[in-house]
Order: C-alpha cells, then sequence, then structure tokens
C-alpha cells in the first residue's frame, strides 16, 4: 500500500474546460499507474456558468467545505459571457479561490516547446526556459480608494497600492527558493523605483533582505519597461523573474507569448504553507469561439496537472509529463490544428498519456 494518495478535486467549469480537463485526467491517471501513486478524483460541477444558471450564483454556499480538504484543485476555465458576465463569473469563482485559500503565488513556467513556432526570430527550444512568479494577493490590486466628487469638474479618482513585509517577503522567499532548486541559481526582481518613490524601494529592499539568506543566488533588477523589452531581446537572460501583482500580471502573459501559444501555456495558484489547497490551470480560457467541437488544444491543462504533481511531491511523473508533452509536440499528426497540426483533442490527449516514460 502507498501513502502517496492525492485527493483532488476536478473543476473544469466553462467552454473547453470540460473537454481539456479529461485528457489532464487521462494523463494524471496514466502517471499514477507508471510512478506508484494513487488518485482520488471527486468531480465537481459549480464554478461554471451552467451552474450560474440552475442556482443563481457560481459556488453553492458550502463550496469552501466542499473542496477545501483536498489536496489541490485541477481546474479548466471559467466564463460564458453569453449567458453571464466575465466579472460576475470570475469573481464568485476563481478570484474566491485565489483569496480565501490564500494562493499567493502565480507561478507560470515560460518555456519554448519543439513544434511551437517562436513568435522572436532566431530562437529555439532550449533557449527560452523561465519562471515568472506574481504575488497574487496585494500590490497594486487593492480596494482602498474611492472615486468623490462623481461626475463633477472636482472628480478625484484614487487606488492605493497595498505591500505588506508579510505579503512582499512571502513571494519573494518563494521566488529565492526556486531559484536555488534550479541550476543556473539566478533571480531577477521587476521594480519600478525610479518612478514609483515609495512602494517600490520597498521592494528593492526586501529582495535585498532576502537575497542575503541565499549567498548561492545570482539576483539582479530592472525596472518594468527595460524588462519588458527585455524578456522580447533576450528571454535567455532569464531563470526566475518575480514581481508585484500588476507586474507579474503584465510578465506573466508576455512571457508565454513569447514562446508562442497559449493554447499551450500552464499555471498555478499556489498556497506554499499548504494550509488551503493549491490550484493548477492552464492560461487558456473557455473560447467560447471553439467550445463543443473536440479541437482544443489540451496541452496547457496536461502541463498544468504536471505542475500539480510538483506541487503533491511527484517531480518525476511532472518531468515525464512534461518531456511526453515535449514529444507530441514534436509530431505534427499529434499536434492539434491551433499549430498546424491534425490531432483533436482526444488523440493529443491520448498521445501525451501512451508517450510517457
Ligand atoms: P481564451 O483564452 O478563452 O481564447 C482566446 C483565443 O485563443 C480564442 O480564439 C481561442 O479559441 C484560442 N484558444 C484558447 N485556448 C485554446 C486552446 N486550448 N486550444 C486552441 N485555441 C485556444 O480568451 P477569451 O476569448 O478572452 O475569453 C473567453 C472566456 O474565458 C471569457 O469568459 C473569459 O473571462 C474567460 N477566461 C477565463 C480564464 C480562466 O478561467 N482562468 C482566463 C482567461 C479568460
Ligand atoms: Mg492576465
Amino acid at each position: 500500500a502507498s501513502n502517496r494518495i492525492y485527493r483532488i478535486a476536478v473543476i473544469p467549469g466553462d467552454g473547453i474546460g470540460k473537454e481539456t480537463v479529461p485528457e489532464g485526467v487521462r494523463v494524471l491517471e496514466a502517471a499514477a499507474k507508471k510512478y506508484g501513486f494513487e488518485l482520488r478524483p471527486d468531480h465537481f460541477d459549480f464554478a461554471s456558468c451552467d451552474y450560474y444558471q440552475r442556482h443563481g450564483q457560481m459556488m453553492p454556499d458550502d463550496w469552501k467545505a466542499r473542496i477545501g480538504g483536498h489536496d489541490a484543485i485541477f481546474f479548466g476555465a471559467v466564463g460564458w459571457p453569453k449567458v453571464v458576465p466575465d466579472h460576475v463569473s470570475l469573481w464568485g469563482s476563481l478570484i474566491l479561490f485565489r483569496r480565501e485559500f490564500s494562493q499567493y503565488v502565480n507561478l507560470r513556467p515560460v518555456r519554448l516547446m519543439p513544434g511551437v513556432p517562436c513568435p522572436l526570430v532566431g530562437r529555439k527550444p532550449g533557449d527560452i526556459d523561465f519562471y515568472v512568479v506574481r504575488e497574487n494577493t496585494e500590490g497594486e490590486y487593492s480596494s482602498v480608494g474611492g472615486r468623490m466628487f462623481q461626475d463633477t469638474e472636482r472628480e478625484v479618482v484614487i487606488q492605493e497600492t497595498v505591500m505588506s513585509r508579510t505579503g512582499v517577503d512571502r513571494i519573494l522567499k518563494f521566488a529565492f527558493d526556486l531559484a536555488e532548486a534550479r541550476p543556473k541559481k539566478h533571480l531577477t526582481s521587476a521594480t519600478k523605483s525610479n518612478g514609483i518613490s515609495i512602494t517600490m524601494p520597498y521592494w528593492d529592499e526586501r529582495v535585498e533582505a532576502m537575497a542575503k539568506h541565499y549567498p548561492g543566488v545570482r539576483w539582479d533588477k530592472y525596472h518594468i519597461d527595460i524588462l519588458t523589452a527585455n524578456f522580447v531581446l533576450h528571454p535567455d537572460w532569464f531563470d526566475v523573474v518575480v514581481g508585484s501583482n500588476l507586474f507579474g500580471d503584465i510578465l506573466s502573459d508576455l512571457g508565454p507569448a513569447c514562446t508562442g501559444t497559449i493554447g499551450i501555456a500552464p499555471s498555478g495558484n499556489i498556497n506554499p504553507e499548504r494550509d488551503f489547497p493549491s490550484l493548477f490551470e492552464p492560461v487558456h480560457g473557455s473560447a467560447p469561439d471553439i467550445a463543443g467541437r473536440g479541437i482544443a488544444n489540451p496541452i496547457g491543462q496536461i502541463w498544468s496537472a504536471a505542475m500539480m504533481l510538483d506541487h503533491l511531491g511527484e517531480p518525476e511523473a511532472a518531468a515525464a509529463i512534461v518531456r511526453a508533452i515535449e514529444r507530441v509536440l514534436a509530431e505534427q499528426k499529434l499536434r492539434t490544428r491551433d499549430l498546424g497540426g491534425a490531432a483533436d483533442t482526444v488523440a493529443c490527449g491520448k498521445a501525451v498519456a501512451e508517450m510517457l516514460d
């Protein structure tokens, strides 16, 4: 008997989430068999617009009790703007998970894969391989502020950035730990302390203090403007890039865009203390324009499954899934049509499961 038993809350959500999540689960089950751990998936129909249409809300009142005890959440995508406005569906589900489960790390790998045309000229697989670590709970995305003298000449709007020592230090610690565990041991901090003269110098100060605990990690910092330029011009310079909520948001879309397609990009919303389950999902949304046709690329979902296994303490199985993804992407007939291939969602998912070594 194995004590490597993982209870996973599986939530497909809307649109192509219903097509990609089963492929993720297929690959997870194949990995469990090969690597000798046990998966206990529980399937939930909430956090979807279908659920909203039946119940008038995105999730049941006791959602936290229903999934709070699981080891992780495996999520598809939420959103069906024709029936529920996006801010309602997003704030009624994903944002609640991130806040209430204290998933203060948003982690996105940026990696150029074989078979994916790179929009940056002359780059090949191996040239681009880094992580963006985004602070996911505070910073620029605060609810502190307000509007005064509305609809008059004196109209004033203010929104404050909130940086707490706890909030800044914990994201930096996660990023330095990650950098220390990687071969290059290199951390880059995104700042703007020349223009934003209170919070960003504070961020820099905390980076410097945290770096003292990691003598083996080489670190540098760039202002966000030149940093975005360097993502495009010198993506090979980076290993782990850490940023505040806003800067991390921008970098974590720009990074995957530099590697070709959002159809394959994965992400983790992580509570490193494991007080709550972490959530793993593809970067893409529910893609209403192609939903229901069985043609969605399942790789972003499957790669998210690999990140989840890494988090759960199964790094070998996780690495095997990423290798299998690389093999599948390298073969045109196994790729989905967004990558110029011929495979449908299920064929691509099955191919990854079969390629596991
Ligand atoms: P989207 O990512 O759903 O789609 C953008 C474009 O990329 C579409 O043309 C789509 O067909 C294509 N695409 C996306 N994923 C693909 C895949 N796996 N394979 C092949 N093609 C793929 O973004 P969009 O259209 O802005 O949003 C649609 C809905 O998804 C909205 O309701 C939005 O709020 C929601 N959304 C949810 C997210 C989440 O659950 N984390 C993230 C982003 C959007
Ligand atoms: Mg974004």
